[in-house]
């Protein structure tokens, strides 16, 4: 077996119905207002974030990583440089699943705990992300085998067979990206993967000052700005779409209700988009906002009890000095 193995787990056809499908869901929705809400707040139109990241996306994405008031990514380096050790210990893991594994930078703090590692399985949507990655990482650790996985972590997912215990990481905090219902489905399909033995190291970030959060995702050089809307450039590629990006603005709040920061494109002007391969025309309102993400922000016991709602006990949670952000490990139970 070659070490780098990059394997496409859905045809590539299926990305594209994908896409099909959550643009006519998320752009179609009627105007509904949310009784459950004082004053009935409308229910905006959506896309999932997935969408974000083309080999563009990713690159951005990558940039805003280093941004000043960008802070997760630090957090959880710092985190993970001081705790590898223990995670390899406790874990003994042979084989590495990262989901949504990106550039798998931070990753190389816990390879470099792990020599006695057999295989890294990064599993991302971006084939541009796993390709770099993978390629840098079977140059850089000559023993390590590399097996991508180019999948939706939100779809069943088939892992290759390689040896036990397991360790599955998903780090970030892009479990906050899920909504929810989101989340809870996906944490009992990482659980039906775990057998006994296999962990899941998670990366949450914690909820903190509204000035902080909204200046993570609104920042001065506009980075984030174009991330958003690159999901605009996304569709008009992929959809024949006609969003004009200086149309929308890029908004970040902060929902001190349900504890997370939305990513909304809000319409400068009334305008219609046209998406030709779906053959929708898309009215947009004056200031009417498209939601692109959620980033929830957790406590500890909300982690905890999600993680046990799913089958896992939570044994380890680590913070960074300024308990930013935090790194759980659980064991199925
Ligand atoms: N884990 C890295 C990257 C986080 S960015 C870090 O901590 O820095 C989020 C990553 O998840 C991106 O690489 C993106 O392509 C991937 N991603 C987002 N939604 C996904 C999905 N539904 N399935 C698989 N990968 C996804
Ligand atoms: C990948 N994910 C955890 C990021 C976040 O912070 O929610 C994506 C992001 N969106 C805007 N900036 C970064």
């Amino acid at each position: 077996m070659s070490p780098f193995q990059l394997t496409r787990t859905l045809p590539e056809d299926a990305t594209d119905a994908a896409l099909r499908s959550d643009v006519l869901r998320g752009l179609t929705v009627p105007q509904a207002l949310d009784s459950a809400r004082p004053g009935g707040t409308p229910i905006p139109k959506t896309l999932p974030p997935k969408w974000f990241y083309d080999a563009h996306g990713s690159d951005l994405f990558e940039q805003i990583t280093e941004l000043p008031e960008y802070y997760p990514t630090r957090a959880e380096r710092e985190i993970l440089l001081a705790r590898a050790p223990e995670i390899a210990a406790a874990t003994a893991a042979r084989t590495l699943v990262e989901l949504g594994s990106g550039s798998s930078d931070k990753t190389r703090h816990l390879l470099d705990a792990m020599p006695g590692l057999h295989t890294y399985v990064p599993v991302d949507v971006s084939e541009s992300a796993l390709r770099q990655a993978g390629e840098a990482l079977i140059a850089e650790r000559p023993g390590l085998h590399v097996h991508a996985l180019i999948a939706d972590f939100t779809a069943a997912l088939t892992l290759p067979d390689t040896p036990e215990p397991r360790l599955v990481a998903f780090l970030g905090g892009t479990v906050g990206n899920l909504l929810p219902a989101e989340r809870a489905a996906f944490l009992a399909s990482v659980r039906a993967l775990m057998s006994p033995g296999d962990a899941l190291l998670l990366g949450t970030d914690l909820v903190k000052d509204a000035s902080v959060l909204v200046a993570a995702y609104d920042d001065a050089a506009g980075v984030t700005a174009e991330f958003n809307k690159n999901v605009l450039t996304v569709v008009n590629r992929e959809l024949d779409a006609d969003f004009d990006l200086d149309a929308f603005d890029h908004v970040a709040r902060w929902d001190t209700e349900n504890e997370w920061i939305e990513m909304r494109l809000r319409s400068r002007r009334a305008q219609t988009v046209k998406i030709t391969a779906v053959d929708l025309a898309v009215d947009f309102a004056a200031g009417e906002d498209l939601r692109t993400e959620v980033s929830a922000k957790f406590r500890e016991n909300g982690v905890r009890g999600e993680l046990a709602a799913a089958g896992l006990k939570l044994t380890h949670w680590w913070t960074d000095r300024e308990a930013r952000f935090a790194l759980s490990l659980s064991m199925a139970r």
